[in-house]
């Protein structure tokens, strides 16, 4: 199995671990993600696959580990100053602000770029920079612009929050199961949008719980289970590794089982993913 892509890394992260007092959520992942390139986390509910995206963006602190961006270290800058460099990310749980409409969310996304003391100015300037019109058409919510969270779909509303990480310009993207609630053919449309700004040289680390999905997508698989990469590679390499099929799709190993078979998104892990979005704000 490969363990560096064949690209020159934009984004590394080496021996990342995040405890939480005894609990090991993440513990040692080394990877590296190249422009251009789509890197897939796969792994079980608590495998540490949202601990790992917070540890890259500073919002967990690291128990040990180092980070680099463009080979240069940046394990201490607060989150703030990443986004600026060129890092965005989407949440496992969807996080707009209610009260401001849905062009208003991802114009926040592009105001990133803007010196502090023009921000206000110019969001009341101008109807909306170049980026956040090429956001939001990519993303194809132009007919929502006006509307707030609260009155958009679960799939709409996941949309406007790839729209507001694309709109800051980013060079890495991280995806915490973007198409989660999606149905097949919105699911089928962000993975094409995903393809399309791999193609144009984004680096992207996508998590998903759609196998299928995640095949037909990335260029690389790592596998994570109990905080550690149990696989990496190729994509049908991964799928297809006994210890992936054994902790992953729950399927005991040997040769016997077959291989991979593609599956739907874990209806429980859609269930808990649903709950989390009505009750729980604590996720990162
Ligand atoms: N703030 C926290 N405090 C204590 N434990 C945490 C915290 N955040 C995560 N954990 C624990 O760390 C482990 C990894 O959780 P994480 O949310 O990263 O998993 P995940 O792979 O994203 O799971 P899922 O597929 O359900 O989203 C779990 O055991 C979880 O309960
Ligand atoms: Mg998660």
């Amino acid at each position: 199995m490969t363990t560096a892509p064949a690209r020159t890394a934009v984004l590394t992260t080496s021996d990342v671990a995040v405890h939480f007092g005894g609990i090991k959520a993440v513990d040692g992942v080394d990877l590296g993600i190249a422009p251009g390139e789509i890197l897939g986390i796969l792994g079980p509910n608590g495998s540490g696959k949202s601990t790992l995206l917070a540890a890259v963006t500073r919002l967990v602190p690291l128990t040990r580990g180092r980070l680099s961006l463009d080979g240069t270290d940046y394990t201490g800058s607060p989150a703030y100053r990443l986004a600026r460099r060129g890092i965005a990310r989407t949440f496992q749980t969807v996080r707009l602000l209610p009260d401001l409409t849905v062009l208003e969310n991802v114009q926040l996304g592009a105001d990133l770029h803007l010196p502090r003391a023009s921000r206000l100015r110019e969001l009341l300037r101008r109807g909306a920079v170049p980026e956040v019109a090429e956001a939001v058409e990519r993303t194809g919510i132009g007919d929502a612009l006006d509307r707030r969270p609260g009155e958009l779909s679960y799939g709409t509303a996941r949309r406007v929050e790839i729209a507001r990480a694309l709109a800051a310009g980013p060079r890495v993207l991280l995806l915490d199961e973007p198409t989660a609630g999606m149905n097949q053919p919105e699911r089928r449309e962000v993975a094409g949008l995903l393809r399309r700004l791999r193609d144009e040289g984004l680096a992207q680390l996508l998590v998903e719980h759609d196998v299928q999905m995640m095949v037909d997508t990335c260029d690389r698989l790592l596998a994570m289970n109990q905080g550690v990469r149990i696989a990496e590679g190729a994509p049908t390499d991964v799928v297809e590794d006994a210890g992936v099929q054994s902790a992953y799709l729950g399927r005991p190993s040997g040769p016997q089982q077959g291989g991979f078979a593609p599956v739907e998104p874990q209806q429980s892990h859609l269930a808990a993913t649903r709950e989390r979005e009505a009750g729980r704000a604590a996720d990162r």
